[in-house]
């Protein structure tokens, strides 16, 4: 097939990960025939310091042409001071929003050759496989801001209809897998949570009755995520606990740099980039994980270009490469790490054995 991807390197390490996992979508493309047009364009800080805005019209107009978006990240300590005009990290909102892309699915399933990275035990770990889907353009990230000399605020409001549609999202997820979601709020103070408990309990009880649904206050939830990972599948939240869960979460799997996402909206454009940020603090010296970005890829795969072969094919040719033990600094430590590009050509060299096309293709 052709398929038509912008890139969004974006800043700090996004172009050292969007380059390696755009190595492996190229060298899927050449294994299974299919054709791949990858067009850069500038969101976050690089955008503000080239044009003066953080989502340039063009790159938003580049995105909703295109097929699906492949995204690095965005932001840093230049674009960072408190009284900022524009932010780099209003580009990346206002992308999601402009492309309606409203459940973010961020899943987490430890690799058994990165166990040793968590900080959780390694028992506890065994078997993790859970599915965070996270509302992506509501919320207190979108609600009014204001500013004065004695204060300030930020609004969260939800409308039925948006929590309607990230439920649904979650609950038709949940039937491909062990049929349970856990929605997590903060009912007993907040009133959007309240609406957000009884829309979902609606929408399951009408529409999913296959589902089991489970309700969780969100800082317990932060301490049951350790202490029992295996207990959950699904697990569907607002933007911001999604948005904080998820980093949590990523202990369970080693590191930051290993967790992908897929925000997704009603078509089958999407948007895939890695749950961390852009590590200032690593920036620039070849060091950074790609393998949350090329699990990115793999998601792209699947549900922009609707090929599950080539995703699987990626998601195998990735475990086979942390088997190897190609472990970048944050799993390895210093001394035998490899850098970002070697671990990508070992993703790169498992694609032969981790996929046969005759085989994906029966
Ligand atoms: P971060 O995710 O950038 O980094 C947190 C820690 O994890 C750092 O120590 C970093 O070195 C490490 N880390 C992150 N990704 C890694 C990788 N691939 N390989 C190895 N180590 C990795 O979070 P932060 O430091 O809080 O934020 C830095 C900037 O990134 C901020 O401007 C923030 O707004 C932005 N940010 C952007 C996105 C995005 O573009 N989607 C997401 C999160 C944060
Ligand atoms: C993420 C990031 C973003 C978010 C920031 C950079 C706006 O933390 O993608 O997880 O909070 O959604
Ligand atoms: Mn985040």
């Amino acid at each position: 097939m052709h398929a038509d991807i912008v890139v969004l390197p974006g800043d700090g390490i996004g172009p050292e990960v969007t380059a390696a996992a755009v190595a492996v979508l190229q060298a899927v493309a050449d294994r299974h025939g299919h054709r791949f047009a990858f067009a850069e364009h500038d969101i976050g800080g690089i955008a503000i310091d080239r044009h003066g805005d953080p989502l340039p019209a063009a790159t938003l107009d580049a995105c909703r042409n295109a097929d699906a978006v492949l995204l690095g990240a965005v932001g840093g300590p230049k674009w960072s001071a408190p009284n900022a005009p524009v932010r780099p990290e209003q580009g990346l909102l206002a992308l999601r929003r402009g492309l309606g892309l409203y459940a973010n699915l961020r899943p987490v399933q430890p690799h058994p050759a990165t166990l040793g990275a968590s900080p959780i035990k390694p028992h506890l770990l065994a078997g993790v496989d859970l599915l965070v889907v996270r509302e992506l353009t509501g919320g207190i990230y979108f609600g009014d801001k204001t500013r004065d000399a004695e204060g300030a605020s930020d609004l969260c409001r939800y409308s039925v209809a948006e929590i309607e549609r990230v439920v649904r999202r979650a609950c038709t997820l949940a039937r491909g897998r062990r049929r349970h979601v856990t929605s997590v709020d903060k009912a007993n103070v907040l009133e959007t949570s309240r609406l957000w408990r009884e829309t979902a309990e609606r929408v399951v009880g009408e529409e999913f009755p296959d589902v089991t649904l489970e309700h969780q206050l969100v800082d317990s939830m932060a301490m049951h995520l350790l202490s029992r990972p295996r207990a959950y599948d699904v697990i569907v939240t607002e933007n911001m606990f999604g948005d904080i869960l998820t980093d949590e979460a990523s202990m369970l799997a080693g590191s930051m740099g290993l967790l992908p996402s897929a925000s997704l909206g009603d078509g089958d454009r999407g948007l895939y980039e890695p749950i961390h940020g852009s590590a200032p603090d690593i920036a620039g010296r070849g060091i950074a994980n790609p393998v949350g970005a090329i699990l990115s890829a793999a998601l792209l795969l699947r549900h922009s270009l609707r090929l599950e072969a080539e995703a699987v094919c990626v998601e195998r040719a990735v475990g086979a490469a942390l088997d190897a033990g190609a472990f970048t600094a944050d799993l390895a430590g210093d001394g035998r790490a490899l850098g970002t590009e070697a671990v990508a050509a070992a993703v790169i060299d498992a694609l032969a054995t981790a996929c046969h096309v005759s085989e994906l293709r029966d």
